[in-house]
């Protein structure tokens, strides 16, 4: 019994999957939307679907296995065909944050080296501007405070991610600061003045990189471009 949410996001995730086609390397990103998408994906495959996958997160990689999606990673491919991710907001100009899960960094590698991004959403993330969702970045343990204050003199208020009163840990063994950086007006720009502080690894800004925007309702899913 799903609620309306998690049927606009089964709607999503499901929808994108007619974009795969036979043949290709599918970059598969993380989250619950990305869940329907790698269910749906095991139909084709079990149907005789060729595809070879590299995911983002271990939460995916162990979906994958569940439902028989074949993987491959870098050492045999450097690029990817398509990738589909979820988001945690995307703006009217597609730009997303991204790293709700904490898992930005490899998601934005996947990302970068694929011919297309797909990015599957319930339209509750969809919005003018981003920024009302706390925007994640990634930076390294060491010396973690310093780094937290040097992002809070650009203006932001940064806030180490906890879980169960600890300190959450990324796949890659790094941190996740969630700043609140009120409605942002320039993504693009914010993005510039995070990344470059020493310590910061990779903001959850992914501006001007998705190429089709597959909004999920309870009932049906709408791709853009048509
Ligand atoms: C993971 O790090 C995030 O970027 C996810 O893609 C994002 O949180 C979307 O997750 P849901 O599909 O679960 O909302």
């Amino acid at each position: 019994n799903l609620d309306e949410k998690e049927m606009a996001k089964k709607q999503a995730g499901e929808a994108s999957v007619r974009f795969i086609e036979n043949g290709m390397t599918v970059g598969l990103g993380s989250g619950s939307t990305v869940y329907w998408m790698i269910r749906k994906l095991s139909d084709y495959i079990r149907d005789g679907m060729d595809v070879a996958a590299i995911p983002s997160s271990r939460q995916t990689e162990a979906w994958a296995r569940e439902f028989g999606v074949p993987l491959t990673d870098f050492s045999k491919t450097q690029q990817l065909d398509l990738t589909i991710d979820g988001a945690d907001e995307a703006d009217r100009e597609w730009n997303l944050t991204k790293g709700g899960g904490g898992a930005l960094v490899r998601e934005k590698i996947i990302a970068s080296i694929a011919e297309q991004f797909v990015v599957i959403v319930d339209e509750s993330k969809l919005v003018d501007q981003l920024g009302s969702f706390p925007l994640p970045v990634e930076i390294l343990p060491f010396g973690w405070q310093a780094t937290v204050e040097r992002m809070r003199a650009l203006g932001v208020e940064p806030v180490i991610r906890q879980t169960d009163g600890e300190i959450f840990v990324s796949d890659n063994g790094n941190y996740i600061v969630d700043c609140d950086a009120g409605l942002i007006n320039h993504p693009d720009a914010l993005h510039n003045r995070l990344k470059q502080l020493v310590g910061v690894v990779e903001t959850g800004i992914f501006s001007g990189m998705t190429n089709k925007l597959i909004v999920g309702y309870p009932d049906s899913a709408a791709a853009f471009p048509f």
